[in-house]
């Protein structure tokens, strides 16, 4: 087995978690989450998003949030960026990293954020080589990485070809994303090894949507073959207003007790997640999705 000893945890709460909420978060809120997973240990959490807040209300005031925040020494506070607008956004706001999204799928580009892959791809150029000059780091996102809303099956080779593209435009990772939570671990492996071909299997972060309940056996299965960068949001908050059913994210505390159990490092504390988790779970008046965070609460 080829288990990496380390694991970068992304926590993708604050964004994908909560920019699928029906019921408004205040700022307030959203600020308290984030010093929470701050204060557990995570590495990378996404604070925010700088899209149209026509397209995700629930986004909008994200310059506020990344305002209000205590920054953790050598936390990375990071922000989703469609275009340059947002991307200048974003930096104004003080992201310390931005995120790219494509797909695999080209009708759920145009669902998402209304253009063609090959136009996506074309409006991610010129930030990234503005990113250079900045001194910003671009992470990539290809979206329907195992399945997609409105097309059904996607073709690894397209998974590749995308994450390859972004790679070659200055992303520094590529989180492969199964926005609506459909992969089974034989077909997470066959597009992992279709995109390692072209990508360099340390470049890659896995983002798994647990809809049917196969997150944790998908990633397993991405460790296994080597995978060191795996998203996931706290309380299995999530989904994306673009992919009708995708449920939730992969819960972080569930996460973190799987790669606890397999003896590999994320410096993340169990107990401080889980009360974030319990945070926000409270907030939103709902208990946790997340089975490690129900069973510690006893
Ligand atoms: P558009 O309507 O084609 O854009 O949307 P436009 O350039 O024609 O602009 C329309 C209006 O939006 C204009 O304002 C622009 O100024 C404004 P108006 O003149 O009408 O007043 N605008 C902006 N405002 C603020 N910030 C910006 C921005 N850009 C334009 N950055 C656009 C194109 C990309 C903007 C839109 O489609 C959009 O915002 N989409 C975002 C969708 C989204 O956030 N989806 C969820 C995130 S992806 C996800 O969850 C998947 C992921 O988790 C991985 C996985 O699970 O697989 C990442
Ligand atoms: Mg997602």
């Amino acid at each position: 087995m080829n288990l990496p000893s380390r694991v970068k945890m992304v926590e993708v709460g604050p964004r994908d978690g909560l920019q699928n909420e029906k019921r408004e978060i205040d700022v307030a809120t959203r600020v308290s989450l984030i010093d929470r997973l701050s204060a557990a240990g995570l590495p990378v959490i996404e604070a925010g998003s700088f899209v149209s807040p026509k397209w995700v209300p629930q986004m909008a005031a994200s310059d506020e949030v990344l305002a209000g925040i205590q920054r953790k020494p050598g936390t990375v506070y990071s922000a989703l960026t469609p275009n340059m607008k947002g991307y200048e956004r974003a930096i104004a706001a003080g992201a310390d990293e931005v995120a790219v999204f494509g797909a695999a799928s080209e009708s759920f580009t145009q669902k998402n954020i209304n253009c063609s892959i090959e136009e996506s791809l074309e409006r991610f150029r010129p930030l990234l080589e503005r990113a250079q000059k900045d001194g910003i780091r671009v992470r990539g996102y290809v979206s329907c990485v195992l399945g997609c809303p409105y097309e059904g099956d996607i073709d690894p080779a397209r998974v590749a070809e995308v994450s390859s593209a972004l790679m070659e435009m200055g992303c520094y990772e590529i989180s492969l994303g199964d926005t609506i939570g459909v992969g089974t671990p034989e077909a997470a492996r066959r597009m992992i090894g279709a995109v390692a071909a072209k990508v360099p299997l340390e470049k890659l972060a896995v983002h798994f949507h647990d809809t049917f309940g196969q997150a944790l056996a998908n990633i397993y299965a991405a460790l296994q073959m080597g995978v060191a960068v795996v998203d996931s949001a706290v309380a299995g908050l999530g989904g994306c207003p673009y992919a009708q059913g995708a449920s939730g994210n992969v819960a972080s505390e569930d996460v973190l007790y799987l790669l606890n159990g397999l003896g590999i490092e994320t410096g993340v504390d169990l107990q401080l997640l889980a009360d974030a988790g319990n945070f926000i779970s409270h907030k939103l008046d709902r208990d946790s999705n997340s089975r490690v965070a129900r069973a510690l609460a006893g």
